[in-house]
């Protein structure tokens, strides 16, 4: 799967995603990833790359041309006949989650503009986004985060990114559920003792009291996913 991150700040994309798992994905061959300078596509002597809205009102917009033109050069380059989804990082967009992270993790190939200042000219949304998503109800300065946080998610769900041992499907939000806690040496901390249960050898208990404590979990923290498992399981 090939990410390219449409974005003013492209060594902030490359430093965040370049470590720990996804780094060792992309050196393994797994993904590869590459952040294109919206800038280095103006056709302004002065490299601008936003200006005034129309109408008026605060703070500056990016413009279309150097968006559009960075769009064409990235295209240019993929297998002919494909045709990308196309993520506009935006909050006024449909909720990333989990759903959505396996889902866009079977794409080929995976195009996300970043934004930043006030926004950016509605016309060049309209040509090239095929997908509007925001990662939650909050104001962040630009799409740069949200890229990176979709990225890490997507690629984790590519085959071969985790090792067996790290697998993507017996976790929180598989099925609904939160994950259960987990204990590792030693058995005894600052007076805490490991939960009996999980050194008892008996596989089918403790598969038992995982599934309890992963109910349990999310009924108290996410009243909201514990509502759908119930009727997922009902
Ligand atoms: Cl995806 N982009 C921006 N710029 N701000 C956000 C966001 C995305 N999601 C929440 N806030």
């Amino acid at each position: 799967m090939n990410f390219h991150i449409m974005t003013l700040f492209p060594e902030m994309v490359m430093q965040g995603l370049n470590t720990s798992i996804i780094g060792r994905a992309i050196a393994k061959g797994f993904i590869t990833l590459e952040a294109v300078n919206i800038r280095d596509f103006t056709v302004d002597k002065h490299k601008k790359v936003d200006d005034y809205p129309y109408g008026g009102g605060a703070g500056m917009l990016m413009q279309a041309q150097p968006i559009y033109d960075c769009f064409q050069a990235v295209a240019a380059k993929l297998r002919p006949g494909v045709s990308p989804r196309v993520i506009h990082a935006t909050p006024q967009g449909r909720v990333f989650d989990q759903e959505l992270a396996k889902e866009l993790a079977r794409e080929e190939e995976l195009i996300i503009l970043c934004g930043h200042y006030e926004g950016i000219d509605e016309r060049v949304l309209e040509e090239i986004v095929t997908d509007h998503v925001s990662i939650g109800d909050y104001v962040l300065t630009g799409g740069e985060l949200p890229a990176m946080v979709m990225v890490d998610a997507i690629a984790r769900m590519v085959p071969g990114v985790l090792k067996n041992s790290e697998s993507g499907e017996t976790e929180s939000f598989s099925d609904h559920l939160l994950e259960y806690p987990q204990y590792s040496r030693p058995e005894l901390w600052r007076g805490k003792p490991v939960p009996a249960v999980l050194l008892s050898g008996d596989h089918a208990k403790v598969d038992k009291w995982r599934l309890d404590q992963a109910v349990c979990r999310t009924r108290e923290r996410r009243p909201d996913l514990y509502r759908q498992w119930k009727e997922k399981n009902s």
